[in-house]
C-alpha cells in the first residue's frame, strides 16, 4: 500500500528575534552567527504561545488549505522535544482543541529528527491496519527551554510548528523508504534533563533544566550521519542521489546542509534551505521547510524528495518521499478513494 503526504499545515509565532538583536543580548556579532550557521533570524513564542497552542495554529493552516482534511484522522502523533506537559500528551492538547477529542494521540520524543520518525511510525500505523488518516506534527517552543545565557547554542534555535496528513495515496507515490536510527553514546553532546537527575556521561553541575550542547561534536556527527542515513533511505528505495529533485534536510545549520549535499553531489539548486529566517526548529523545521517549497511551485506533483535529519539521542532519520499532488493534494480525489 502507498503512503503519503496529503496535507500540510505551519506556524511561526508573530514576534521575530534577529541577530542584530541578540547582539544587545549576548557578546556575539550577526557576523558570527551568519557565517558559523547561515542564521539571520528566528521567530520566538509569546508567552502563552507553547507546543500545543502553536500545533493547533499549524493545523487550522491545513484545514484553511484542505478544509476537509480532519475528517476520519484515525491517530495523532506529535514529535515535539518541548511538549506543554509530559502528559497530557502535546497530541491530545490538540486533536481536543481542533475537534479530534477522543481520537487515539500521543507525543513521540526524539529530538529534531522526530517528524521523520513520525512520519515512519504513521506509515506503519497505515499500513498495518492500524489507522487509515494519522494527523502528524511537529511542534516546538524551543526558546522556552534554551539557556540564554549560552551564546554557544541559543543563537541556533527558533520556535514554529507544522502539521501533515498521512494516508494512503495512488501507487507509485509516497513514502518508499526509511532510514531511521538512536545511538545514546553520543547523547552527552546534546541533551535536557527531565525527571531523573542522571543523564550517563553528563557531570551532574552541567544538568540545568535547560538544553545543553557540544556544538562541534553534534557537528561532527551531523555531517556523517546524514550522509549515511540519507544514503541508506536512497538504496533502500533503490534511488541514486542523482534521482533526487529536492533534498529537504533539517534545518540545523547551513554549513551541515552543504557538507551533506556535497557528499551526494546534490546540486545548490536541488537544497530547500530557509533556515536564515527560522533558525532550527527542530521537528517543526522539515515541515516548514517543506509547506514554502510546496507554495513556490518547487515542489511538484512526482517530485523525488529526500528528507534528512539528526538530532539529540543523538537520533538520524531519512526517509524518500514521491511527492503525491503538488501544491498540495486535496484529501478528497484519488487519495479518498484510494482509501476508501
Ligand atoms: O538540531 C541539532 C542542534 N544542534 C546543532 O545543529 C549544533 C551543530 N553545531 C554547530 O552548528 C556549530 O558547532 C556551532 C554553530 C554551534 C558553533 O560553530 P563552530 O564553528 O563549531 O564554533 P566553536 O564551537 O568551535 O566555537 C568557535 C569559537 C569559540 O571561541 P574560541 O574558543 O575559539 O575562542 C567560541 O567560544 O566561537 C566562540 N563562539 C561564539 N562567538 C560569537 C561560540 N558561540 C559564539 C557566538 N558568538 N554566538
Amino acid at each position: 500500500m502507498a503512503v503519503g503526504i496529503t496535507a500540510l499545515g505551519t506556524y511561526a509565532p508573530q514576534r521575530v528575534l534577529t541577530n542584530q538583536d541578540l547582539e544587545k543580548m549576548l557578546e556575539t556579532t550577526d557576523e558570527w552567527i551568519v557565517s558559523r550557521t547561515g542564521i539571520r533570524e528566528r521567530h520566538i513564542a509569546a508567552e502563552n504561545e507553547f507546543a500545543s497552542t502553536m500545533g493547533v495554529r499549524a493545523v487550522q493552516d491545513l484545514v484553511r488549505r484542505h478544509p476537509d482534511a480532519l475528517a476520519g484522522v484515525d491517530f495523532i502523533v506529535c514529535a515535539t522535544s518541548s511538549p506543554d506537559a509530559l502528559f497530557p500528551s502535546t497530541a491530545a492538547l490538540i486533536g481536543g482543541e481542533v475537534g479530534l477529542a477522543g481520537v487515539a494521540a500521543y507525543d513521540l520524543s526524539c529530538a529534531c529528527s522526530g517528524f521523520v520518525y513520525a512520519c515512519a511510525t504513521a506509515h506503519g500505523f497505515i499500513a498495518a491496519g492500524i489507522a487509515r488518516r494519522v494527523l502528524v506534527i511537529g511542534a516546538e517552543t524551543l526558546s522556552k527551554i534554551v539557556d540564554w545565557q549560552d551564546r554557544g547554542s541559543c543563537i541556533l534555535f527558533g520556535d514554529g510548528a507544522g502539521a501533515a496528513i498521512v494516508e494512503a495515496v495512488p501507487e507509485g507515490y509516497g513514502f518508499q523508504s526509511f532510514a531511521l536510527g538512536a545511538d545514546s553514546a553520543g547523547g552527552p553532546s546534546l541533551y535536557m534533563r527531565a525527571v531523573a537527575d542522571r543523564i550517563p556521561g553528563v557531570e551532574k553541575d552541567l544538568m540545568a533544566p535547560k538544553v545543553g550542547m557540544n556544538g562541534r561534536e553534534v557537528f561532527k556527527f551531523a555531517v556523517r550521519v546524514l550522509g549515511d542515513s540519507g544514503q541508506q533511505a536512497l538504496t533502500k528505495a533503490g534511488l541514486a542521489p542523482a534521482d533526487v529533485d529536492w533534498l529537504i534536510p533539517h534545518q540545523a545549520n547551513v554549513r551541515i546542509i552543504d557538507a551533506a549535499r556535497e557528499r551526494f553531489g546534490i546540486p545548490e539548486e536541488k537544497v530547500v534551505v530557509n533556515l536564515e529566517r527560522y533558525g532550527n526548529t527542530s521537528t517543526a523545521s522539515i515541515p516548514l521547510a517543506l509547506q514554502e517549497a510546496v507554495d513556490a511551485g518547487r515542489v511538484k506533483d512526482g517530485d523525488q524528495l529526500l528528507f534528512v535529519a539528526f538530532g539529540g539521542g543523538l537520533s538520524w532519520a531519512a526517509g524518500c518521499l514521491k511527492w503525491y499532488g503538488g501544491a498540495g493534494a486535496m484529501v478528497t480525489g484519488a487519495a479518498a478513494e484510494v482509501s476508501a
